[in-house]
């Protein structure tokens, strides 16, 4: 059997064997005859169906159970010793109460299953930003997910040698009595539980098997542990995109994006630019780490080895290098399944198939009146699968970041592109990120829903000590910090409709941010921050009207005042722990705003 050298893993894995009495311990090797084993358990439990092996070789269907279909944030926790440490933006319970809690649950949890222990690295083996966490689980799903997910194997129990990792339990809660039959996808969706202790660096996960509550090394770990850890060691973990991107004289540029859950980050990490000779290439679709280089400037690497993307609405027109990415080699959890044995999704093609089975393993016409994929069905893919996959997303040392950018979803005041004039006010555009989540009345705000740096679900600790994580690396001597940028993607005019007009061209954006960063694109300075001078966006080609433009470039003088008591209110919910730089942007602003409205009365 594969071995792991380490005495904090030994004396751990002996506890963890003790309490969750599993019939068999496997510790995984990561080889792909391992991968194949953990499919044979999941064929056989009727979890899994292999896919026509002429339409999607090496690639298997997962119906999940009907509860259990995505990250359950009201049952994930930040256990720090003080509640105020966790934040009003994280649910809490005391490390002495969850640990009591689950000790009952962890109990037996295992029995007539087997253990399997996953030693991994998240980012490139051997990288000073990586780092490496060992996950037990009892799910063969689970496992499987991880060799794609994230790297597994020797390689990574030998960088581990005897240092330190981060210990991720996780259990799908159905333990099996002797002689009882299992069931295709167990779980325990009345006990889950998804508890991170952040200052002993721990993950406890009970009760799904699915998604991030179920595959540690990504929000759990790369997130939430880490954003506390990164917090502690001067550095950042983000819930970023990483693009690569290269003008025409093939000068290359790197740029970082926080956007939240459902705003086409995985779309916008693939993206197909529409100007010529530009190119875009990946990096990473979801989560950045960065530190600094010797250089001051802000090294990322992307810590996972794959994509856990949202399968409904890609397509070949939304996201193409997603779609030839699926090829072979993939999981697809929770999609419909086509006659001749392959996958559909709502919004893959413009006509759905006459006959499905979906996700619940159904019979589906597209007269059934409901989803055959449900919406957060899932595919599973290895990042070198991805056509356009930057050469060096694998490089040790990471990529230099230019630019950050954050965006929502706002219908309504925020411009297209805004840019920072100075650090503390880039870490004030991240910290006021919101959708709309309801639509505007005709010259109003629709509800908005707050999502700060896209970290709302994901950030490990107090979110106003976030911030100030933040402002203070701006104080950092020599750093020489990205630039950035708040883009809006979803303007709407005055009757409901997109007025820019399609995810590709968001590359006009990424010019105009690549030729800021290259020190040849103007600005007009605004109350609100720098916005493009209209000639500094190629907007050549597409069919906008004068006012369109306008409206897209526009500063909303009457709309961010409007906010503004939003925002206050807002940060006031983080009462004394908000950093004094942010009250100072939120009154700095308030005061442009009002000069500006004066000028103009
Ligand atoms: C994700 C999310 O699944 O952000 O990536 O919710
Ligand atoms: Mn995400």
């Amino acid at each position: 059997m594969f071995m792991v050298e380490n005495m904090k893993f030994e004396v751990w894995l002996q506890k963890v064997k003790g309490l969750c009495q599993p019939d068999n311990v496997v510790v995984c090797s990561g080889t792909p005859e391992e991968y194949d084993q953990m499919w044979d358990l999941l064929i056989s439990s009727g979890a899994a169906k292999r896919l026509n092996e002429k339409k999607r070789p090496n690639s298997y269907l997962v119906r999940s159970d009907p509860n259990d279909v995505a990250r359950v944030e009201n049952r994930t926790f930040i256990c720090s010793r003080k509640k105020s440490d966790a934040g009003p933006n994280n649910n809490w319970m005391s490390p002495h109460d969850m640990k009591m809690k689950l000790s009952n649950l962890f109990d037996g949890c295992m029995q007539g299953r087997t253990m399997y222990v996953i030693p991994f690295s998240m980012g490139p083996i051997g990288s000073e930003i990586a780092h490496i966490g060992v996950q037990i689980t009892d799910s063969p799903y689970v496992v499987a997910s991880m060799h794609i997910m994230t790297r597994v194997g020797k390689a990574v129990s030998d960088q581990l040698g005897d240092g330190d990792f981060v210990p991720c339990i996780h259990s799908v809660g159905q333990p099996l009595k002797k002689g009882e039959a299992d069931v295709p996808w167990p779980c325990n969706p009345d006990q889950l539980y998804v508890a991170h202790f952040p200052e002993e660096r721990q993950i406890l996960s009970f009760g799904s098997g699915y998604g991030g509550n179920a595959l540690l090394g990504k929000k759990c770990f790369a997130l939430r542990i880490a954003s506390s850890m990164a917090r502690e060691g001067g550095w950042l973990a983000e819930h970023m995109l990483i693009l690569k991107i290269t003008n025409p004289e093939g000068i290359v540029r790197y740029i970082a994006g926080a956007f939240p859950s459902a705003c086409g980050k995985t779309n916008l990490a693939m993206l197909i630019p529409t100007i010529p000779n530009w190119k875009v290439e990946t990096v990473g679709d979801d989560i950045c780490w960065m530190k600094f280089g010797k250089d001051g400037r802000l090294y990322a690497i992307n810590p996972e080895a794959g994509f856990f993307g949202v399968a409904p609405g890609t397509s070949m027109q939304s996201n193409a290098n997603a779609m030839l990415s699926l090829g072979k080699n993939c999981i697809f959890t929770n999609v419909a399944e086509t006659d001749d044995g392959d996958i559909w999704w709502e919004g893959m093609t413009e006509e759905p198939p006459e006959h499905l089975i979906d996700w619940r393993g159904e019979h589906w016409t597209p007269n059934s009146g409901r989803a055959a994929a449900h919406p957060n069905a899932r595919f599973t893919v290895s990042a070198i699968q991805c056509p356009v996959i930057a050469k060096e997303w694998e490089d040790r040392a990471g990529v230099p970041i230019s630019a950050i950018l954050f965006g929502g979803r706002r219908a309504t005041v925020v411009p297209i592109v805004n840019e920072a004039n100075t650090w503390n006010q880039g870490v004030f555009f991240g910290s006021i990120v919101s959708s709309e989540k309801t639509a505007a009345a005709a010259g109003t705000i629709g509800e908005l829903r707050r999502d700060p740096m896209a970290m709302l679900p994901f950030c490990g600790y107090n979110m106003a000590d976030y911030w100030q994580h933040w402002i203070n690396l701006g104080k950092e001597s020599n750093a020489q910090l990205p630039s950035v940028y708040y883009v809006n993607w979803f303007r709407k005019d005055d009757n409901g409709k997109f007025l820019w007009p399609g995810f590709g061209e968001n590359s006009r954006i990424l010019k105009w941010i690549f030729e800021r960063c290259e020190g040849n694109a103007e600005i007009t300075e605004t109350p609100i921050g720098n916005l493009p001078m209209i000639e500094g966006i190629d907007f050549s080609g597409l069919e906008l009207s004068d006012a369109e433009i306008d409206q897209l470039l526009r500063v909303e003088t009457d709309g961010w005042l409007a906010e503004i008591p939003m925002i206050e209110a807002y940060y006031k919910t983080y009462l004394d722990r908000l950093p004094a730089e942010l009250s100072e942007e939120l009154d700095k602003l308030k005061n442009r705003l009002e000069t500006a409205k004066q000028a103009t009365a």
